[in-house]
């Protein structure tokens, strides 16, 4: 295509990778240390154990993994990578650990940055990064979903911890000149009811010299309304996945594939139920990793591609949500 003048006009899919830390957290285990049990985690939120970064698996690692997978799908010449963007919320370098991938991956060609918007995140960086391609500025990105929240979760509050695990998914693209494999997308963020789920920073006052005070930069643990989030997201994502479909002119019946953040069981079953969509339809691993954040999507859709169950053509609709609060959805075309 180079030199013949053609526009290019959307993406294609062209690879997915994954990877998680080797060490679970089952709910059994959790029970050790907070007051809980298997029965009561299984049935509010359908997960059964997660995967817990030990040292040496921080975001950089986790990303770097399944980049690599995703490239070695793709099978791509690593050097013609344009761009690299980084899905995270708790980047091992709070200046950016994209660039720590691109320099493990040996991508010396791709400008690589991070991107903030907790489990929305890696909806946010496939969007962004598309619009890169579609202009025509770049060729091939590499999308990147990777979190490491056990890092941040306050392992005494059993209304939260039970909830998250560790772990990074990827996706190459590339520009196209006859189709676009990105149907349509949408993305709202409420600022307003930001309240229901932060990790803010701490007001630690420290002082330089006398009279000249300064702030210690840290982090506290995970604050959730976890009630209010479910309410947001039983709400939300329906009405911004239907409004996109019918926006497409496509019907759920026409969706091969609902793809959740995976945040709740409940969740996932409530969307499928007002979308009409089957549960067959419906793809879940919340049992195996509970909520890995900006990880969630490329993780499940990648086990799913490499299990033959996505495949080619395949038409799905997805939805990423959580903390900002932050919510988006994208009609995908696998292929
Ligand atoms: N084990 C046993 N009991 C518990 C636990 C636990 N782990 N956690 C809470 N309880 C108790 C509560 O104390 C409460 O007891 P009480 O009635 O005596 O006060 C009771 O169980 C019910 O608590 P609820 O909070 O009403 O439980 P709910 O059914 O809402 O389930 C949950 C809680 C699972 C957190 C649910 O609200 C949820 O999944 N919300 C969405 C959260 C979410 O997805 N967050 C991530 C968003 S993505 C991102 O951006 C990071």
């Amino acid at each position: 295509m180079e030199g013949l003048n053609f526009k290019q006009i959307g993406i294609s899919f062209k690879g997915s990778g994954s990877y998680v830390p080797d060490q679970i957290l089952t709910n059994q285990k959790i029970s050790q240390k907070v007051d809980t049990s298997n029965e009561w985690i299984k049935s509010r939120t359908g997960i059964s154990e997660r995967r817990i970064s030990s040292l040496g698996d921080n975001v950089t690692e986790m990303g770097y993994k399944a980049a690599l997978a995703a490239i070695e799908m793709a099978n791509w010449d690593i050097k013609t990578i344009d761009l690299i963007v980084l899905a995270t919320s708790t980047p091992h370098d709070l200046f950016g650990s994209a660039p720590s991938i691109q320099a493990k991956l040996g991508a010396s060609k791709a400008v690589a940055f991070d991107l903030t918007a907790a489990c929305s995140g890696f909806l946010f960086a496939l969007i962004t990064a598309s619009q890169f391609l579609k202009v025509g500025g770049y060729k091939r990105a590499i999308v990147i979903g990777a979190d490491q929240l056990s890092s941040f979760v306050d392992w005494n509050d059993r209304r939260s911890c039970i909830l998250f695990g560790d772990g990074a998914g990827a996706f190459a693209i590339e520009a196209t000149y006859e189709f676009d494999n990105l149907i349509g997308f949408d993305m709202r963020t409420d600022g307003e009811r930001g309240c229901f789920l932060n990790l803010p920073s701490k007001n630690n006052k420290d002082s330089i010299i006398d009279n000249i005070d300064f702030l210690s930069g840290a982090f506290s643990p995970i604050q959730m309304n976890g009630q209010e989030v479910y309410k947001f997201a039983v709400r939300e994502v329906p009405i911004i996945l239907e409004k996109l479909l019918k926006k497409m002119k496509y019907t759920s019946d026409e969706v091969d594939w609902l793809v959740l953040h995976q945040a709740n069981q409940r969740i996932l079953d409530s969307v499928g139920d007002r979308l009409k969509i089957p549960k067959e339809k419906i793809l879940s691993n919340l049992e195996k990793y509970g909520n890995t954040s900006a990880a969630t999507i490329p993780l499940v859709m990648d086990e799913a591609i490499k299990n033959n169950r996505i495949k080619q053509n395949d038409i799905i609709a997805t939805s990423g949500f959580g903390a900002g609060l932050s919510w988006g959805a994208a009609l995908i075309k696998w292929g």
